[in-house]
């Protein structure tokens, strides 16, 4: 039987915490041959911990093997403690009124405690995905307020973009999910995100030479692909929970036991493609060994160097916004 995992999952009790702890309990995240214990963060308050009681005891009810133990939890310090993988969904949403900035302050409240203590008591090799928006920010907040780890432990969703987008070609052209590859979102998880058709594959061919309908990259998937949360909001009454629990499984999977295919993940710049270090960037990444790597050598057309630098414009300006936190 092989060590367990301990897995950190904040914001336990809400939407996507109910659509990702069976799964990752029932070895969907990291393998069906490896043990995982649960520890839940929710804020103190006395309805979101009675509500996280109810999931645990879901959990229970599912006798899952691989579910070794759980632990539920207000205190980041024992929420993180040794934890392996670090699922960061809890944030807080954006209220009535409330202008971007102070969601980003809202948040960094959040995110500064929580990254300095997965600093203090986390696995020295944990690895860290941020959900909760703005995740990209968040992620930043939180990795620079962890002491100790490396700025490759951090990355944020771009995950649910990218499956989006690959739904969208498979769609358009025809084919299966499974034939589309090299799919890549760069930039920020919003609207401003740059899904990237021209250097995907449909089938072993160039995706944007198979779909040869410029209008509809323009017009159709990219803003489809940038606008889908609020089109799931608008149909469902609800954000997309199910479909972020999915991603995020599939983004840690990839992460901890590695990916044949390209996959998309926020991660922390290392200059790559001229964008700045010091910014949580959507960049198209393969996975070994635990260990992801930035794609190198895509050559940008007019069109996406645009794109992308308006993407890149906006992380600056949100890390503008919390500068005073990143000290
Ligand atoms: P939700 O509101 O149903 O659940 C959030 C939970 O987090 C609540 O139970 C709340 O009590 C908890 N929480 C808030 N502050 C916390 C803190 N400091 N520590 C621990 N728990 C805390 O929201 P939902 O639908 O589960 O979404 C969570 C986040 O994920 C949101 O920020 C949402 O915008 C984001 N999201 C990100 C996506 C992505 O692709 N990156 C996709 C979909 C959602």
């Amino acid at each position: 039987m092989k060590k367990p995992m301990r897995v950190a999952v904040t914001g336990a009790a809400g939407q996507i915490g109910y659509s990702l702890l069976f799964r990752i309990a029932s070895g969907e995240m990291l393998g069906k041959d490896q043990p995982v214990i649960l520890q839940l963060l929710e804020i103190p308050d006395e309805k979101a911990q009675k509500a996280l009681k109810g999931v645990m005891m879901e959990l229970d009810d599912c006798a899952f093997p691989l579910l070794q133990s759980m632990v539920g939890t207000s205190d980041a310090n024992v929420a993180f403690k040794d934890v392996d993988v670090a699922l960061l969904v809890g944030a807080r949403p954006r209220g009535p009124g409330m202008e971007r900035k102070d969601l980003l302050e809202a948040n960094g409240a959040i995110f500064v405690p929580q990254g300095k203590a997965i600093g203090e008591v986390a696995s020295r090799d944990v690895k860290v995905l941020v959900v909760g928006n703005p995740a990209n920010t968040n992620a930043l907040i939180a990795m620079k307020a962890a002491k100790g780890l490396k700025p490759s432990q951090f990355t944020a969703m771009m995950r649910l973009d990218h499956n989006r987008a690959l739904t969208q070609v498979a769609q358009k052209t025809g084919k299966a999910v499974t034939d589309v590859k090299k799919m890549s979102i760069w930039g920020n998880h919003s609207a401003t995100q740059y899904p990237d058709v021209f250097h995907a594959e449909v089938a072993g061919k160039n995706a944007a030479q198979t779909i040869n309908d410029q209008a509809w990259i323009e017009g159709t998937f990219i803003p489809t692909v940038q606008k889908r949360g609020a089109a799931i909001i608008d149909a469902r009454g609800l954000s997309s929970a199910a479909s972020a629990a999915n991603a995020a499984i599939d983004h840690v999977r990839d992460w901890v036991l590695g990916s044949s295919e390209w996959v998309s993940m926020g991660v922390p710049s290392d200059g790559s493609y001229g964008i700045p270090e010091g910014i949580i960037f959507g960049y198209p990444c393969t996975t070994a060994n635990g260990q992801y790597t930035i794609v190198k050598g895509i050559e940008h057309n007019d069109f996406a160097k645009a794109k992308i630098a308006a993407t890149q414009k906006e992380l600056e300006e949100e890390r503008a916004a919390i500068a005073h936190l990143l000290k």
